[in-house]
């Protein structure tokens, strides 16, 4: 991985290969639903190894069946918030490493013409402002979901949020990084633009239409 992508600042490119690789599978327009729910899972499994990479821990003491080991335990509860609806895709993958984190979630859309995000739904836990907050979508396009999510989550108090997707687009990336430049980008990649529909070319198409079948 990249110590960071030098024109983008607030953004880690996760260059791992099998990362890379599954990434490169779920992009191909021959992957059905089944397997493109899996890799995007897998992929946001190996990528949650770096977004926790520095998140603080405390010491403890544990017994083992032949006497006192020192260990360490995160100090923080995690909290997951997938938007609606592919970022479902990722949470499970993260939730089987991390069964113990919370979850809230964030149903947004985009509006087809205006490209606009529409926010239909919020349920955050009540204790997210203690947390380390997670925020996951596949695409950062235009970045207007990702843009009001974070907003919807700092409105709770909490200061400590991270965007996990899988693929960006410079504009999304400036987008984010103009309104939360605090809120740090892990991506599998950086494709090179959006097309007039605003989906990122060549990016992997619809992410919440593949994950579910609904193409
Ligand atoms: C997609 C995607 C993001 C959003 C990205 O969702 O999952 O949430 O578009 O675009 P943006 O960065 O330009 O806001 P979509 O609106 O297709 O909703 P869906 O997940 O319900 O299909
Ligand atoms: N949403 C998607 O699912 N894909 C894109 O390329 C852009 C927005």
């Amino acid at each position: 991985m990249k110590d960071s992508d030098r024109s983008f600042p607030n953004v880690r490119v996760v260059t791992h290969p099998l990362v890379q690789q599954k990434l490169t599978t779920a992009r191909d327009a021959r992957t059905g639903s089944p397997e493109f729910r899996r890799l995007l899972a897998e992929t946001a499994m190996l990528m949650a190894f770096e977004i926790t990479r520095d998140y603080p821990t405390h010491d403890i003491d544990v017994e083992t069946p032949m006497g006192l080991a020192k260990g360490k335990v995160l100090r923080t509860e995690i909290t997951l918030v997938p938007i609606l609806r592919a970022g479902l895709g990722m949470a499970d993958g993260i939730l089987r490493l991390i069964p113990h984190a919370r979850v809230g979630h964030l149903g947004i859309y985009r509006d087809e013409t205006s490209l606009q995000p529409v926010v239909y739904y919020n349920k955050l836990p009540p204790d997210v402002a203690a947390t380390e907050v997670i925020l996951i979508d596949p695409m950062l396009a235009t970045g207007g979901s990702s843009v009001v999510a974070v907003e919807a989550i700092k409105k709770t108090g909490a200061s400590r949020v991270k965007l996990l997707c899988l693929v960006a687009a410079p504009e999304g990336i400036e987008k984010m990084m103009a309104a939360h430049p605090d809120v740090m980008v892990y991506t599998a990649a950086i494709d090179s633009r959006l097309n007039e529909h605003g989906y990122i070319v060549p990016g992997l198409g619809d992410a919440g239409d593949r994950i579910f079948g609904t193409e």
